[in-house]
């Protein structure tokens, strides 16, 4: 089955972000991924509530919510406010995330929850009933255009089999250099959602990139 695409918008250009937002509009992308970065729990900064507010305005597809920020149950109903209709969460970020994952959807958004390329997939088995959405991080969190690190395959098919053991009807996300060389193989291992943002808009025809990520079978 052909996957979700997710184009993150940290790749864009922010002095032309309605143009990013309309090629998204106009493609084959399911979702906009808005990465939320506070220089805390990853080491940079990106953008916050008004950004995400103004991309809402104009998107035409739900927004996929990435938070690598601590203690983001501070901020769940406000992210509802500003427009997020998926919200994930860091495993390493959350220490009662059973919890947070509940206060995601009463808030009525899916919730998801992402993990760093060292955090056990084990680790999920207990909550795999409960959430919408994994995120497994197939880089480290902070920046946009990093190597793709090739154990997160193993990653993705770890879960998938934990998926099917719980019957789970949870989706798999993939995000860190997901490219047209690699997204085959993601695909394979079973993941549903590709993000991806370098390979995306640093190109030319980034419709034609988003088109050619959604024919992988
Ligand atoms: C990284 C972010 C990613 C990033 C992906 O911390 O979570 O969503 O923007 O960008 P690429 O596809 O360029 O690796
Ligand atoms: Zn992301």
């Amino acid at each position: 089955m052909s996957p979700l695409i997710s184009p993150s918008m940290l790749s864009a250009d922010f002095c032309h972000l309605a143009d990013a937002i309309k090629m998204v509009n106009n493609s084959e992308a399911d979702w906009f991924h808005l990465d939320i970065m506070d220089g805390v729990f990853v080491p940079n900064i990106s953008y916050g509530m008004p950004v995400i507010k103004a991309i809402r305005s104009k998107a035409e597809k739900p927004l996929d919510v990435h938070l690598m920020i601590v203690q983001p149950e501070r901020y769940v109903e406000r992210f509802k406010e500003v427009g997020a209709d998926i919200l994930t969460v860091h495993w390493e970020a959350c220490i009662h995330l059973h919890r947070t994952i509940y206060q995601i959807k009463n808030a009525d958004m899916l919730a998801g929850v992402a993990l760093n390329p060292h955090t056990p997939v084990a680790g999920l088995e207990d909550i795999i009933n409960d959430v919408d959405m994994v995120l497994i991080m197939s880089v480290n969190p902070g920046f946009g255009g990093q190597k793709f690190i090739e154990r997160s395959l193993h990653r993705i098919a770890e879960l998938k089999a934990m998926i099917k053991r719980n019957k789970s009807n949870c989706l798999i996300e993939v995000d860190g250099g997901v490219d047209l060389t690699n997204a085959q193989q993601l695909v394979d291992a079973g993941a549903d959602v590709l993000v991806a943002g370098n390979a995306i808009f640093s190109k030319e025809n980034p419709t034609e990139i988003i088109h050619q990520l959604k024919n992988v079978k």
